[in-house]
């Protein structure tokens, strides 16, 4: 029995025909009969063709991203997230917060937390990530899903719905999120990380990406746009968590990681933008 998937079935949805489910014990059902396993660990694997797994977290890549996010740059972006849905509660005795491509669900913790009446549903395509995810929190639901698919979730359910360096599937957002709800989205910004994407020769950051997300979004209002920038000595094996943590985790082999954790310590920036989008 999972609580926090019982406490968020009313919006859970089945990945099969879209019914909606029932939480009884440990499977998650629909009424057409399509039945979902609920794992020891308290996440539901919603995938419905394992053949297409891809970009999903490996266990090292999942290990690194806890370590990176006890670092004080983690810690005030999930500070700073947690303050932006303050506003946004005021007025709602009990906020849904949907995290697509929510890894372990640090930031989606980070609100249930601060905020006693929320609850979340975080989904991920690994379940690595998943089975992290489950332990965090009995607000915090954990589902395997694809970003890409259809999502698991009913239409007009979430009052916030947080996109943290994850892939964006904007049409599905836009179908789960209430009328005047509002989307938090944090992507790095061009010299996040550089000095270690320089040292390692490791994959850039795509040029644009707040132009581009700005483009996709033409039914939401801009209401807040920040960046949050610091550097941070990183000696050998923190360096190393970073690198795992990001897109270059899945490019990175068994000696990298050995030579990587043995580099001297370098001065390293952090730098995320964080916008903020209202429906509507
Ligand atoms: C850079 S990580 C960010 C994770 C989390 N938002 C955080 O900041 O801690 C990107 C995440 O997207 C997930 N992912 C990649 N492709 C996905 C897909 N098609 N559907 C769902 N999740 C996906 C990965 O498994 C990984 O956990
Ligand atoms: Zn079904």
């Amino acid at each position: 029995m999972s609580k926090a998937l019982s406490a968020i079935q009313d919006i859970l949805c089945c990945p099969h025909c879209a019914g909606s489910v029932k939480v009884t014990g440990s499977t998650v059902q629909c009424e057409a009969g399509h039945s979902f396993d609920i794992a020891r660990q308290g996440y539901v694997n919603f995938l419905t063709d394992q053949t297409f797994i891809k970009n999903a977290d490996t266990a090292e890549m999942v290990d690194a991203r806890q370590k990176m996010h006890m670092r004080t740059f983690f810690q005030d972006l999930a500070h700073q997230i947690s303050d932006i849905c303050e506003g946004i509660f005021q007025n709602i005795p009990a906020p849904t917060v949907v995290e697509p491509g929510g890894g372990t669900g640090f930031y989606a913790n980070a609100i249930v937390k601060r905020f006693d009446t929320a609850s979340a549903l975080s989904f991920d395509i690994s379940s690595h990530a998943a089975k992290v995810c489950a332990r965090q929190s009995e607000r915090v639901a954990s589902v395997v899903a694809d970003v890409w698919q259809r999502w698991p979730i009913s239409d007009n359910s979430a009052d916030v719905v947080l996109s943290v360096f994850s892939p964006r599937n904007f049409i599905e957002t836009e179908r789960v999120m209430k009328p005047g709800s509002v989307l938090i989205v944090v992507t790095p910004e061009e010299n996040h990380l550089v000095e270690l994407r320089t040292k390692f020769n490791a994959l850039g950051i795509e040029r644009d990406k707040s132009e581009k997300i700005a483009k996709s979004l033409e039914n939401f209002t801009n209401i807040h746009q920040s960046v949050l920038e610091s550097t941070e000595l990183l000696n050998g094996s923190a360096q190393c968590d970073s690198l795992l943590s990001g897109p270059n985790g899945h490019h990175v082999s068994a000696e990298d990681i050995q030579l990587f954790s043995q580099a001297e310590p370098i001065t390293v920036t952090h730098c995320v933008n964080i916008s903020v989008w209202k429906l509507g």
